[in-house]
């Protein structure tokens, strides 16, 4: 076995290999001037590998990573798994407008040509059920840090009340709160642009409650500024943020700041400030079970 990842994830891919007893090497990069990158892999690589490589600001990185994935076919791995904290594209699951790309289905086939398996953590599975149907022919493995980011509310906000920001974060919600005895309601979001956001809080009250919003994803933060502002305007004691995917692209923390949230908590699926749980031993837990029954 070997893991491989690229020295911006080193952090992650440490503590991975750690916690697996797996060597580890780093996938060295070389930019050219004009924008093309020259990627090197160790020579000689075992049959089995995992690649680690989130995939927050996709478009630069997709092109190594399938360029990465075919070098380590060629140099010896015979067995492919991909680890991807974040997996992007996965929100445009259908065709919203004529003629418009269903990116979740095309990136999906790209991952199971290069990769026997692939892992994630809360992928936007929205209007499908599994990642199995995401990546035709190969294993998909969907984990959660819902519930370590449950826990962590507990453990400093017991008695908090979760509030998903829309329907679809609901699953994420529920499954934070069932695991730690925490209050949850579920906010209806409608979005009318990259940038604007309007959310209906649910009728269970906030007043006097120490409210977390719990999301997948915080990307603009427009969606969770939309909801941060209502919970202060029905009363919340305070407001504070746990996300998986901390993003955070642009001003959006200066934005969900500004709409009266404290403390922003995030997993280190995606590496940022924020990050206050590791999804390091799930992933280890479930990468170990895959190779278990592989024997
Ligand atoms: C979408 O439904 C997701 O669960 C998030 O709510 C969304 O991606 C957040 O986006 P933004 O931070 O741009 O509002």
């Amino acid at each position: 076995m070997m893991l491989l990842a690229f020295d911006d994830e080193a952090l992650l891919a440490r503590g991975l290999a750690a916690a697996l007893g797996w060597p580890m090497a780093l996938v060295q990069r070389h930019r050219f001037p004009d924008g093309e990158t020259r990627l090197r892999l160790p020579p000689a690589l075992p049959a089995r590998v995992v690649l680690l490589r989130g995939l927050q600001d996709p478009n630069a990185k997709l092109t190594e990573l399938l360029l990465a994935a075919a070098g380590a076919r060629e140099l010896g791995a015979r067995h492919l798994t991909l680890v991807s904290p974040y997996l992007a594209y996965m929100r445009q699951d259908i065709e919203f407008s004529p003629g418009e790309v269903v990116s979740q289905r095309h990136l999906g086939r790209l991952l199971a040509a290069a990769f026997d398996a692939v892992v994630t953590v809360d992928p936007h599975l929205h209007r499908v059920a599994t990642l199995d149907e995401v990546l035709p022919g190969r294993r998909g493995l969907a984990l959660s840090a819902a519930p370590l980011l449950g826990a962590h509310v507990a453990r400093h906000l017991p008695g908090a009340l979760l509030l998903a920001p829309d329907e679809e974060a609901g699953q994420w919600v529920r499954a934070a709160a069932q695991a730690h005895g925490l209050d949850y309601a579920v906010c209806h979001k409608q979005r009318h642009g990259d940038h604007e956001v309007d959310v209906a809080l649910p009728g269970t009250s906030v007043a006097g409650r120490a409210v977390v919003l719990l999301d997948d994803v915080a990307s603009t933060g427009r969606t969770l500024a939309a909801a941060a502002r209502g919970a202060r305007a029905g009363g919340a004691a305070s407001v504070d943020v746990a996300v998986t995917h901390a993003l955070f692209v642009g001003d959006a923390l200066a934005q969900v700041r500004a709409a009266g949230v404290r403390q922003v908590w995030s997993s280190d699926c995606v590496p940022h400030a924020s990050n206050a749980v590791s999804v390091v031993p799930v992933l280890a837990a479930a990468l170990q079970s895959l190779e278990e029954l592989a024997r």
